[in-house]
């Protein structure tokens, strides 16, 4: 079987699941996504449910085309970068935030005039959006404030059967969840880092985006905990690490001495291998069931932000969050 393409059958049965107003794991180039139709009210209330999600926390929208903006954003009140973004971008690992049309369900905007939108680059999701037609909600397919799935392993053993099916896309390329951008202002908004940085957005479209930290509770990943691995999680220096004892660590080094009690896992030195490893190390590493996770802190170089911010989120202390 190939990752990389579905079967009619399945593209059949992954259609009807979504049409039957049921639950689907859906493999993106980010993160699988638990997804359902964005049109039925039920079938989303089904999302909050399987995740155990705050009802307040709004959903992303899934569109296979550019053609579909306008069945979902409201095009006169869209400013015109938000077309550069979304022309240079998408398909790919960005979320917009813009203002909604008024049939868009309360549901999947947390009652807000906005609604976030994705069109992913991932030749099964493209292939189930083309052919279910609509749009479709899908946060990340993980229980609310736990490690996202970059598998279909993870989807697994986070939701079992409270997903009616899920497709098995193999490994997510990037890794970590897509950037997200606020289009209400005059000028764009990081809501969300990823791997799509404000450098690579400056380069390529020459826009600026305002970083200031005015993180609200609509965007979820912006509690203190969250992605979080059950096993403490700590963000320490490389002196702490080579002092650790019972501990699992990630390290882009190798060990300098090795030590029973610690299990070392390597992780690579680039920023896209280090976010497309990320979560499957730490499900690894959660699974080890070890006293702790200590990771070893990564670059301060603009491409590494939207991991200092996964980071920092999966070893937030949980009484803040
Ligand atoms: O890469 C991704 O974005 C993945 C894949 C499946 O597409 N999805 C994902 O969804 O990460 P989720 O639900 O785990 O995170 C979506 C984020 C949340 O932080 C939510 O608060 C924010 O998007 N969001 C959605 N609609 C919004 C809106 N109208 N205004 C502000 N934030 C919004
Ligand atoms: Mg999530």
């Amino acid at each position: 079987m190939s990752f990389q393409s579905i079967s009619p059958q399945d593209l059949y049965h992954a259609v009807n699941t979504l049409k039957a107003g049921g639950l689907l794991g859906l493999p993106t180039e980010t993160v699988y996504g638990l997804a359902a139709d964005a049109s039925n009210e039920k079938a989303i209330q089904k999302i909050f449910l399987a995740k155990g999600r705050p009802s307040d926390h709004p959903l992303i929208v899934h569109l296979a085309h550019l053609t579909q903006l306008a069945d979902w954003a409201c095009a006169n009140n869209t400013p015109a970068y938000a077309f550069r973004l979304a022309e240079r971008f998408w398909p790919g690992p960005m979320t917009l935030i813009l203002p909604k049309q008024s049939h868009v369900l309360d549901i999947i905007t947390g009652g807000q005039p906005t609604v976030g939108l994705r069109i992913p680059n991932h030749p099964i999701a493209h292939a189930v959006l083309t052919a279910f037609g609509g749009g479709l909600a899908a946060p990340s397919a993980n229980l609310f404030g736990h490690i996202s799935p970059t598998s279909a392993q993870h989807v697994k053993q986070s939701l079992g059967d409270r997903v009616d099916w899920i497709i098995d896309g193999g490994p997510c390329t990037i890794g970590i969840e897509s950037t997200i951008i606020d289009c209400t202002q005059a000028q764009p908004r990081l809501l969300r880092p990823g791997m799509i940085t404000p450098n690579i957005i400056k380069e390529t479209t020459g826009l600026t985006l305002n970083q200031e930290n005015k993180a609200t509770p609509r965007v979820s990943g912006a509690l203190a905990s969250h992605y979080a691995p059950r096993t403490p999680t700590h963000l320490v220096t490389t002196i702490e690490i080579d002092q650790a004892e019972n501990a699992v660590v990630l390290s882009h080094r190798q060990p300098t001495i090795r030590k029973a009690g610690v299990r070392w896992l390597a992780m690579p030195n680039t920023a896209q291998a280090y976010a497309h490893a990320l979560y499957q190390k730490l499900h690894e590493a959660d699974e080890l069931r070890h006293e702790q996770i200590l990771i070893e802190g990564v670059p301060s170089d603009p491409e590494w932000q939207g991991i200092r911010d996964r980071l920092m989120k999966a070893s937030a202390d949980k009484l803040s969050k």
